[in-house]
């Protein structure tokens, strides 16, 4: 399966950050890359970064869509403006959304479903805290956020999973490569029961939280592993085009 290399913006990039991606391009051009690549850029920012991508390998996606396809919901953006604007993929249940916004797996279901309906792949994100890591409560939490969160009828085309332990979010910390394979296959056997054995292999687990040029290769030689998603170091094209080159 090819993986993919996702870039979350988060809340940062201004108009004049288009030429990130425009740097990233010329990194990319004439290379082709092993993987797909997708970055999310904040909700304005869609349309001018798609624009900018367009001819180029380069996806752009969302960070979060309402459930509702449109209406009164005051500051949210659906999935069709999404779409609308450019984007191929949206992040739903990000463990900031989750915590900011009191986002429940059941919230984030119903937003994959809507983006799904639009013809968006919803990249559902996972992972536990700190307190729950030192619980031992890891799969457990995963496997209860995989249940909640994972849209009706998942299948590789429309779904991706991302799992990003909250406490390796921004802090230069990583999972051990044995943590990380053994959270990976229990999400491939949940959703082996989700779904189907065949369907599981299909949809790709992506690893996030202090992915690095200098760690990429290493994370995305586990088994089970199919991707990044990336925060801080999407941010600047030199580094995620090395995060690229190591997939
Ligand atoms: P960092 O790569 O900055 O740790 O962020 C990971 C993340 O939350 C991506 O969604």
């Amino acid at each position: 399966m090819k993986p993919l290399a996702a870039g979350n913006w988060k809340m940062n990039g201004l108009k004049a950050s288009v030429s990130e991606i425009m740097a990233l391009k010329d990194r990319l051009d004439g290379t082709a890359p092993a993987c797909d690549v997708l970055i999310c850029p904040p909700a304005t920012l869609v349309m001018s970064l798609a624009d900018a991508a367009a001819g180029s390998v380069i996806q752009i996606g969302g960070q979060d869509c309402h459930s509702a396809v449109s209406g009164p919901h005051t500051g949210d953006v659906s999935a069709a403006m999404l779409k609308d604007a450019g984007a191929s993929a949206v992040i739903v249940g990000h463990s900031e959304r989750r915590a900011d916004h009191g986002e429940t797996s059941e919230t984030v279901k119903a937003k994959a479903q809507a983006a799904i309906a639009e013809g968006l792949v919803a990249i559902v994100c996972l992972g536990e805290t700190l307190a729950e890591h030192e619980a031992g409560d890891t799969l457990s939490v995963v496997h209860a956020q995989l249940n909640g969160s994972l849209p009706d009828g998942a299948t590789g085309a429309t779904t991706i999973v991302a799992y990003e332990p909250v406490w390796a979010i921004g802090s230069g910390l990583t999972p051990t490569a044995e943590q990380v394979a053994e959270v990976h296959q229990a999400i491939r056997a949940g959703l082996s029961a989700m779904t189907s054995a065949e369907e599981a292999h299909l949809i790709r687990i992506l690893y996030g939280g202090s992915v690095k040029p200098s760690n990429a290769a290493e994370l995305m030689a586990i088994d089970n592993v199919n991707g990044a998603l990336v925060g801080g170091a999407s941010l600047k094209a030199d580094d995620f085009a090395g995060i690229i080159a190591a997939m």
